[in-house]
């Protein structure tokens, strides 16, 4: 049996230059800067969101690269460890790393060089043990991390030197200390939604952030809003969670989420509203993890719009997710959102399996063990997602 291949095509800017390719709906960022463009020095560990080795630079911020899919990085720039060349930051990382012995077999080298780079430009002051912990998402097997540490100290206190003169360097916004984050609440324009920014947070430690993304499926408009807008066929297809009750338009569920050894189970309630009419709808809600004591919560606002064939439609939705307590130290914006992208690619797949006739798939396993990453994110989505948010 001959097994034809669907390929979308996608243009991005890829360490200053325009590329183009044709990917599958499932190739990886990674596979696609290492396996299209020879960029190699991407390097893939785990596959799974946990390592950091596949770290890359995505519209300024650190993304895992296995789990971004390629297709969603139509039109953004992306940085590799190649792209680095010309960069005194870098340079200076590179150079500290051997001086401080920060690597044996190179193999967690060019994702850690990314993340400290990143590291270095948010903060204004950074202790050792903010170094370790900023570094928690990128794993390394050999060198104990001391050298590491060392190295990244030694280049931030060279850091207002190195970057002298170089506006492009300082673009970034240094973040004064974690914690600071906004969270987006939403305002209706007329025919779309769009989110704005808030108040800031209660700066007690969480890690807010926005997701835009928008899906196209198979079929006519009328079936993916019924569809949609029942809680009890909708939530099975987000991997990991579970309605547990409903009663008129709150919700009871539970997301269950495994990150390495890590595992949070957050339980909380939520609220939705649909809109026949217009055929868009909002969910919010919060949640909280009885063992680590994190909370997460957040909203979500889709819309389905239908196309003129009328066999497809679009699914918009915009998402906000706040994460806090000590899970929050695993969240890392652009990573968190690298890895809520993969989830709403799992739950676009599931939704369009379902309507198909088909079965949903978990993410392998128990929990959400595809996606083993960002529990605070995972759950903030979720929550947003279903049960609200
Ligand atoms: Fe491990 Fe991507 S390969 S996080
Ligand atoms: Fe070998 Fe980090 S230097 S894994």
């Amino acid at each position: 049996m001959t097994t034809k291949l669907s390929l979308s095509e996608v243009t991005l800017d890829v360490n200053g230059e325009t590329v183009s390719g044709h990917v599958e709906a499932r190739t990886s960022l990674a596979d696609f800067l290492r396996d299209d463009l020879d960029l190699t020095g991407t390097h893939l560990g785990c596959e799974h969101g946990v390592c950091g080795a596949c770290t890359v630079e995505m519209d300024g911020q650190p993304v895992r690269a296995c789990i971004t899919l390629a297709r969603a990085c139509e039109g953004r720039s992306v940085r590799t460890i190649e792209g680095g060349d010309d960069d005194p930051l870098m340079a200076a990382l590179q150079d500290a790393f051997m001086e401080f012995h920060g690597l044996q077999c190179g193999f967690c080298t060019p994702g850690m060089l990314v993340a400290c780079r990143d590291i270095i430009l948010r903060h204004r002051a950074l202790t050792d043990e903010q170094i370790r912990i900023a570094l928690g998402g990128n794993i390394c097997r050999c060198t104990g991390y001391v050298g590491i540490v060392n190295a990244v100290r030694s280049v931030f206190e060279r850091r207002h030197e190195l970057l002298a003169g170089d506006q492009t360097l300082v673009a970034p916004p240094v973040q004064p200390d974690w914690g600071d984050a906004k969270l987006a609440t939403f305002k209706r324009t007329a025919g779309q939604m769009e989110a704005v920014e808030a108040a800031p947070s209660d700066g007690a430690g969480g890690d807010d952030q926005t997701l835009r993304e928008a899906i196209t499926v198979n079929k006519p408009v009328d079936e993916v809003w019924a569809f949609l807008s029942d809680v009890e066929r909708v939530v099975p297809c987000v991997p990991g969670a579970r309605l547990l009750s409903v009663n008129g338009n709150e919700l009871d569920v539970e997301m269950e989420i495994s990150l390495g050894a890590i595992r949070a189970r957050f339980r909380g309630t939520g609220r939705y509203h649909f809109d026949d009419d217009t055929r868009k709808g909002r969910m919010e809600g919060e949640g909280r993890d009885a063992r680590s004591g994190s909370s997460a919560g957040g909203g979500l606002d889709f819309a389905v719009i239908g196309d003129e064939s009328g066999k497809r439609c679009r699914i918009e939705f915009v998402a906000s997710y706040s994460v806090t307590g000590p899970l929050s130290q695993f969240s890392r914006g652009g990573l968190v959102k690298s890895f809520v992208g993969a989830l709403a690619g799992m739950f676009a797949d599931n939704v369009q399996s379902v309507l198909s006739g088909g079965q949903v798939s978990r993410g392998g396993g128990s929990g959400l063990s595809v996606v083993r990453l960002t529990l605070n994110v995972i759950k903030s989505w979720f929550q947003s997602l279903f049960r609200r948010e």
